[in-house]
């Protein structure tokens, strides 16, 4: 199923359009089902309803694990890199991991978890992390993975909208010269979650932690209960696999839900290809399991094709920023698969943290989460390819799956800052405001999708309208991505970023709502408007209006204090960078925020800030951007 040639590409391309049933067919026989489906597709966007492979069984953790034993047991399937570097690495073979799956599967049984309960995963990069996800997978739970990074109080809505029954989790986590208090953090979450049982608890920085009795196990003790041996649940390709929170423009994260079949044969397809794996290679991500890139493209994808995945608990600047070029030389990587965000910030050390690291080992060069500048594609291309690696800049959402748009390596030829082209089965569509198609090259416009593609959300969690309303309504039979997009001369598409209210800041997604919320939740704020502005590492930061006249003179005391609160309501990756007090906030007449105005005045601009005609009271906007000039 590996495409070798740009013809072999458009042969492809060009089948999987005019015959989706037949080409999906085809690439699913790639993977191990249990029983055959008789319809490769149903669908409909009005409601929406997709269903793809019906009928067939399966299970993701035979296709990951048992599959590859027979010919490849003793090969790597996970290293695993310490935050540390003095620290050993460790390897995991398939067989090993193989085995510690069916354990921990059933320490999951033992605790009372059945197919279908949820389960919530809070946890480390570390080994245990992608055996807790593998573990649920096999026994039928479903799994929540929630990043690191979130607080208490996310993590608690999280798992009352899903109604989790067990959580696992760490004592904590290393993260660079920090630690993180992983289960003091989960223990104020549970307060609040009535439908949590139980709580397995992983050693790992050893620090003293809280064992509520009845509720609390340790990992260590639980795996000595239980032997190695756990037959996989056999699952419906239209049963849930996972659900993964993600923000959108309402206040409220939603949870994507992802099933069996489809998201199996997507990740697996898109992996093997996009990156043009060949068998033995060393293949590293360095996003976190807790985001869909993680998911898709450090477990699942990768193990899948029986790949060696590279997983690393650490930061790319900690204890040096040549971190990500020592594990490189170390375990003779050979993909490198990162976010624009890191690479902006690894080229601001200038050059010497790459002195004398050997690169040679560097076959392909990955770019996901945010539009890749072109001085930083230039600066991977040549730095750390030394122009031999194919840089695949790859587009796609928690809600798509798997990669979307984006240059098959050795295959696509590539145009830095550009996704390219759409991969086989993907038809996007660009339109304008009112849902009319922009035909031709040399165009702008809306990015949508017109047709389902295996790996594509089925729904979000508990609100099946809200997914309609948020992906299915905008435009008529259309999926719509919330990104605008401009399509080349040559066909070649360029995500230019999104046209909600969502900020995506170091490739984390963050609704301008949500920070909202949690601004408003400090006691001497009445009413706060967040917007993003460009930030040369971050792509965008967070910038905050607030109305607050309870300062008593102290400005600079109370932004902390509205920084403290946004950490506690949402977690410290949504912290605004930049805080601006104002004695009010432009307004139509009607009482909508004109946030158009704001992000202007975000950027830097005084003058042009287009039509203010409409606004309650314009003297606002002058006292604002006088104000915004001092800091
Ligand atoms: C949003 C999705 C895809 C996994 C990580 C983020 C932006 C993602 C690119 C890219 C330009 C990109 C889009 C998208 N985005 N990849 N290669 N070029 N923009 O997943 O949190 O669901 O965010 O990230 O705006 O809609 P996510």
């Amino acid at each position: 199923m590996q495409i070798t040639s740009f013809k072999q590409y458009e042969e492809d391309y060009k089948k999987s359009v005019e015959n989706p049933e037949q080409f999906w067919g085809e690439v699913a026989q790639n993977f191990q089902w249990r029983k055959p489906w008789f319809k490769v597709l149903s669908w409909n966007f009005q409601e929406p309803n997709i269903k793809w492979f019906e009928g067939a069984k399966l299970n993701i953790t035979e296709n990951c694990l048992d599959r590859h034993l027979a010919t490849n047991g003793d090969k790597p399937a996970i290293i695993w890199e310490p935050n540390n570097p003095e620290e050993e690495s460790v390897t995991y073979t398939y067989k090993m991991l193989h085995e510690r799956v069916c354990r921990f599967a059933n320490v999951l049984k033992r605790n009372g978890a059945k197919k279908g309960d949820r389960i919530c995963i809070y946890m480390p990069m570390v080994p245990e992390l992608a055996i807790a996800v593998l573990a649920c997978a096999r026994i039928g739970a479903v799994h929540s993975v929630i990043f690191g990074g979130f607080s208490a109080k996310s993590i608690a809505d999280r798992i009352n909208d899903s109604q989790c029954k067990l959580v696992i989790t760490a004592d904590g986590a290393y993260r660079g010269s920090k630690q993180i208090p992983l289960k003091d953090v989960i223990d104020d979450a549970l307060i609040g979650c009535p439908t949590v049982e139980k709580c397995i608890v992983l050693t790992h920085v050893r620090t003293p932690v809280s064992m509520l009795k009845g509720r609390d196990v340790w990992w260590e003790d639980e795996v000595k209960h239980v032997n190695d041996i756990c037959e996989a649940e056999e699952m419906d390709a239209e049963d849930m696999l996972f659900i993964l929170y993600t923000s959108g423009s309402t206040g409220k994260p939603k949870g994507v839900v992802h099933t069996c079949g489809g998201y199996m044969v997507y990740a697996g397809y898109t992996f093997s290809n996009v990156f043009n794996y060949q068998p033995g290679e060393v293949y590293f991500c360095t996003a976190d399991i807790g985001w869909i890139t993680g998911h898709s493209y450090i477990v699942y994808g990768p193990l899948s094709q029986g790949a060696t995945s590279l997983l690393f608990e650490g930061i790319p600047t900690y204890p040096t920023p040549s971190r990500f070029w020592d594990i490189i030389e170390k375990h003779k990587v050979n993909t490198l698969y990162t976010a624009p965000t890191a690479i902006r910030s690894l080229m601001s050390f200038g050059e010497e943290p790459l002195q004398g690291k050997d690169f040679s080992s560097i076959r392909v060069l990955g770019s996901v989460g945010e539009p890749i500048n072109e001085e930083a594609w230039h600066w991977f291309d040549e730095k750390i390819g030394h122009g031999k690696a194919p840089i695949v800049d790859t587009w796609w959402q928690t809600e798509t799956g798997g990669i979307m748009i984006s240059p098959i390596a050795t295959v696509t030829p590539t145009k830095p800052s550009f996704a390219t082209l759409p991969l086989p089965g993907i038809q996007p569509i660009l339109v304008d405001e009112n849902g009319k198609e922009i035909e031709g090259n040399g165009v702008s416009g809306n990015l949508c999708i017109k047709f389902p593609w295996p790996g594509m959300l089925r729904t979000t969690y508990g609100d099946h309208e809200r997914c309609k309303q948020t992906y299915f309504s905008a435009y008529e039979n259309l999926y719509f991505t919330g990104d605008g997009c401009m399509r080349d001369e040559d066909g070649y598409y360029r995500i230019t970023g999104r046209v909600d209210d969502v900020l995506n800041v170091s490739g984390h997604r963050i609704g301008t709502a949500e920070v909202e919320n949690a601004i408003n939740m400090h006691a001497g704020v009445i009413e706060s408007a967040v917007v993003g502005y460009p930030h040369d590492v971050k792509g965008q930061g967070i910038y905050a209006f607030v109305i607050n006249p309870e300062m008593h003179g102290e400005a600079e005391l109370t932004k902390k204090d509205i920084l403290q609160t946004v950490t506690r309501i949402i977690g410290a990756i949504a912290k605004p960078d930049k805080i601006l007090f104002v004695s009010g906030l432009p307004k139509t007449r009607s009482g909508k925020i004109m946030r158009r105005i704001l992000r202007k005045i975000a950027e830097g601009e005084t003058t042009n800030l287009g039509d203010t005609s409409t606004l309650l009271d314009p003297a606002v906007v002058e006292e604002i951007i006088e104000a915004a000039k001092k800091i």
